[in-house]
């Protein structure tokens, strides 16, 4: 059944487990997190950014919402935009069945500036306003996810901003969270800690310094009914990276957001984590592996479905390392 974020995370609140939200472009990546939960007995967050929604097509991405919900009428299902720039996003999400959309006013942020702040409570309670009348959730999002070791804050586009920010111009400030919250009216907010998207996130194992979980301590005290989102949580395993370089990828040894990182800001309110990059690579692993192994195959099903069960295995292991297997 199709549920709002709100009610999902309400009970994942409540049973103090963290529900990872995985993003679809496909319909393998959809039936690889729907084949995950129901082996694990867990229910679903299925977000599409609005580059998915191009890849797609809103047509494809509708109809797949509705496919998921007949065939699996025994798990709830959210169906989340990501990183929404506009309320025309939003409110275009809504038109194509998402139950949840995520207005990313820091989008428009260029510095941390009284002005841009106020664009993102203008621009986040507005969509709030409108969705909440259809029963559909919002997340908003304070900060500028970047990088703590380099000072880069990122942008939409990915490209860093001018300049070298400081440690406090990256990371969510706790009181201005609570009067963003309280001004909004968002069901769940997205904060800024020191992580940012993609595969390379932290040049070592990430510690305290470079990785602010106290953050998350420090906006939960002050906000602790809120429901906290974790962007560029990816763990960007290992063993994955091994997988890809094996089969004649090139990916730079990097590091993500270890899982038990995650698994203690789960204790600390953190109730969305939002997981695109393990998936990526454990589908290009598989693809690689096979195309290097059996060169003379050419049946898109003989690679497809080896990848699709890859990432199934990387969603199951986050259902149950977070606490959601079973919460169904
Ligand atoms: O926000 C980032 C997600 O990983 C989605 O990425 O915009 O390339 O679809 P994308
Ligand atoms: P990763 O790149 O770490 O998977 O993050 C995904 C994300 O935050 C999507 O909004
Ligand atoms: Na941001
Ligand atoms: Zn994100």
């Amino acid at each position: 059944a199709l549920i709002s974020l709100r009610q999902l995370l309400d009970h994942a609140a409540e049973h103090s487990y963290g529900m990872p939200a995985f993003n679809v472009n496909n319909m393998e990546q959809v039936l690889a997190i729907m084949n995950a939960a129901k082996k694990v007995d867990a229910p679903v967050i299925l977000q599409a950014s609005r580059g998915a929604r191009g890849y797609a097509g809103d047509i494809m991405i509708k109809h797949m919402i509705l496919a998921v919900a007949e065939m699996y009428p025994d798990i709830p299902v959210c169906m989340h935009q990501d990183h929404g720039n506009s309320a025309a996003t939003c409110l275009s999400a809504i038109s194509a069945n998402f139950t949840s959309v995520m207005m990313d006013g820091s989008l428009e942020e260029d510095a941390k500036t009284p002005a841009s702040y106020e664009y993102n409570v203008d621009v986040s309670r507005k969509v709030a306003e409108m969705a909440h009348m259809v029963g559909v959730s919002v997340e908003g999002e304070l900060g500028c996810l970047g990088s703590l070791e380099t000072g880069s804050g990122e942008k939409e586009d990915g490209h860093g901003f001018e300049g070298k920010l400081d440690r406090e111009a990256l990371l969510t400030d706790p009181e201005q969270a609570a009067d963003f919250v309280a001004r909004t009216k968002v069901d769940a907010l997205a904060v800024a800690i020191g992580t940012s998207h993609g595969a390379y996130k932290f040049t070592r194992k990430p510690t305290g310094d470079i990785l602010a979980m106290d953050t998350v301590r420090k906006i939960h005290e002050r906000l602790p009914d809120t429901h906290l989102v974790m962007h560029g949580s990816s763990a960007v395993p290992q063993d994955l990276q091994d997988l890809i370089n094996a089969h004649g990828g090139a990916m730079p040894q990097t590091y993500g957001v270890p899982v038990e990182e995650v698994v203690e800001g789960i204790k600390y309110g953190v109730r969305k984590v939002n997981i695109d990059t393990d998936c990526r690579m454990a589908i290009t692993g598989t693809i690689r592996k096979v195309f290097q192994e059996k060169p003379a195959e050419f049946d898109p099903r003989k690679y497809l479905k080896p990848a699709m069960d890859a990432m199934q295995k990387v969603c199951e292991d986050r259902y149950e390392a977070f606490g959601a297997a079973g919460m169904a």
